[in-house]
């Protein structure tokens, strides 16, 4: 699908499964998350930009690739985005960090927003916003609605599974938004849950119902 990156990579998809089984720990799924995240943000930052810099190993004088270029900004959709976010940081300690707060009305299924937060220089960076279910698209879609309204230009999207219907909204809300998934599910049932999927991200990252 144009603009979707599905990664299949063996670790991230048997780190999934684990997910994905009901009788997972909270404590499991945490780290699970944590662990698939720093795999998902290898592979949303395959192509950023290297330049040769001259420095000295303890044998002598080399040129070695460093990063050039923008700056990221991690941008999390609260409150399970944390749980990718934190296995971003682990990979890019340096990267700014926004937050958008929304929670899903549960009669009407849209995005409510209570808190935002984002670095001011966001436009001269990448935006990598994270959020581990692209179900609706409802609170994607908005959240980066509102980054864009504060500047950011450049932007990704990085997920853990995504619905097909929330891939098709995204992509019509968005489309200069590419979007990075483990997988892409079969549908998004009546209460608006990615089906199979792995249930509530949130509930099932701190144990909560
Ligand atoms: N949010 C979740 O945490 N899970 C879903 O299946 C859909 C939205």
């Amino acid at each position: 699908m144009d603009g979707v990156t599905v990664i299949g990579h063996p670790l991230v998809q048997h780190k999934l499964t684990i997910m994905r089984d009901k009788e997972t720990s909270t404590a499991g799924f945490r780290q699970l998350l944590r662990e698939i995240a720093t795999l998902l943000c290898y592979e949303v930052t395959r192509d950023l930009e290297l330049e040769l810099v001259d420095i000295d190993t303890p044998l002598g004088p080399m040129q070695a690739p460093m990063l050039v270029g923008k700056k990221l900004v991690f941008a999390s959709v609260l409150r399970a985005g944390n749980g990718l976010l934190e296995g971003m940081l682990d990979l890019v300690p340096a990267a700014r960090v926004a937050h958008i707060g929304l929670y899903r009305d549960p009669k009407t299924l849209t995005a409510v927003e209570y808190y935002f937060k984002a670095p001011e220089d966001i436009a001269s960076r990448l935006t990598i916003v994270v959020d581990p279910m692209l179900a609706t698209a409802n609170s994607a879609v908005a959240a980066v609605e509102r980054l864009k309204e504060r500047g950011a230009k450049d932007l990704r999207f990085v997920c853990l599974l995504a619905a097909p219907e929330g891939v098709e909204r995204f992509r019509g809300a968005h489309p200069d938004v590419p979007i990075y998934t483990a997988s892409i599910d079969s549908h998004l049932n009546e209460k608006g849950y990615i089906v199979p999927g792995l249930g509530d991200a949130g509930d099932r990252m701190y144990g909560t119902k």
